[in-house]
């Protein structure tokens, strides 16, 4: 049985797989940028709660200090995500994005599996099994917003899609840096959470379903790939 850190698991895909985890006998911390939050997230789910903002240096190092104290970790969930989304729902479009709006995403979604991945490299690499599964997105896939008819090709946003596109890119180049970890992208598919204002098709249990997939996956598994529940995705 592994020790799981997921970020932003305080609710949404995060708590969904925490939960899954816990049912499956893993250790769980359950990250959560608000101490609140993250401490009744965890009571309700037996997990540990972890107090990391994703965007805050010393919030991931101390974070990383209290696991590292606490017994070390094995599988990292890159899963805390913002979209960026308006007041009214609304996706920001190419003729209205700002370079601030590309950064304030690219701060949580991009940099955040940097910053975090960075800090508990140390930790993962005193595992027998490390894994890390970055959550990404299929509007990450250029196969995917090219093909004309799709709802991928039919978003309009930017920042969302480049950041989780960089995230793949990330997610490459980890796992070509350290074969002996399985590191993998997932795509949990279009979910109904708060990130989409509950539009999303899917339950968090279907979307959680190859996050808890890739958390477990074996020695022998995958690395370096992009995948949703059906089989690998094209990049
Ligand atoms: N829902 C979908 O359709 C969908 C599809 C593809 C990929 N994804 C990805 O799935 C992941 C989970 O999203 P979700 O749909 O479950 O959304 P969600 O319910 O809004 O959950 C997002 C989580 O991330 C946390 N978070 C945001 N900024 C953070 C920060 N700076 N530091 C730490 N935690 C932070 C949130 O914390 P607070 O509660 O404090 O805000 C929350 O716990 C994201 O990476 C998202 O991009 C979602």
């Amino acid at each position: 049985m592994t020790t799981t850190l997921i970020t932003g698991a305080n609710k949404g895909l995060g708590f969904e797989t925490a939960r899954r985890l816990i049912a499956a006998g893993h250790t769980v911390y359950v990250g959560s940028r608000d101490a609140g939050r993250g401490r009744e997230a965890a009571a309700r789910l037996g997990a540990k709660p972890l107090l990391i903002d994703v965007t805050d240096d010393a919030s991931v190092a101390a974070a990383a200090k209290a696991v590292e104290a606490d017994g070390g970790l094995d599988v990292l969930i890159n899963n805390a995500g913002v979209e960026g989304r308006r007041e009214d729902n609304s996706v920001i479009g190419a003729a209205d994005l700002t370079a601030a709006d590309m950064r304030t995403i690219f701060e949580t979604n991009t940099f955040g599996v940097v910053r975090v991945t960075h800090a508990f490299l140390p930790l993962l690499r005193r595992s027998a099994a490390p894994v890390v599964v970055n959550v990404s997105s299929g509007l990450a896939s250029l196969a995917g917003i090219t093909a004309e008819g799709t709802p991928a090709y039919a978003y309009p946003g930017l920042a969302y899609p480049a950041s989780k596109a960089a995230v793949n890119v990330l997610t490459v180049q980890y796992a070509k840096a350290f074969p002996e970890m399985r590191i993998n992208a997932v795509e949990p598919g279009y979910t109904a959470t708060d990130l989409n204002g509950r539009t999303g098709t899917q339950t968090v249990e279907e979307g959680a379903e190859i996050i808890v997939r890739m958390a477990q996956v074996g020695r022998d598994g995958p690395t370096g790939g992009f995948f949703t529940q059906a089989g690998p995705l094209p990049w």
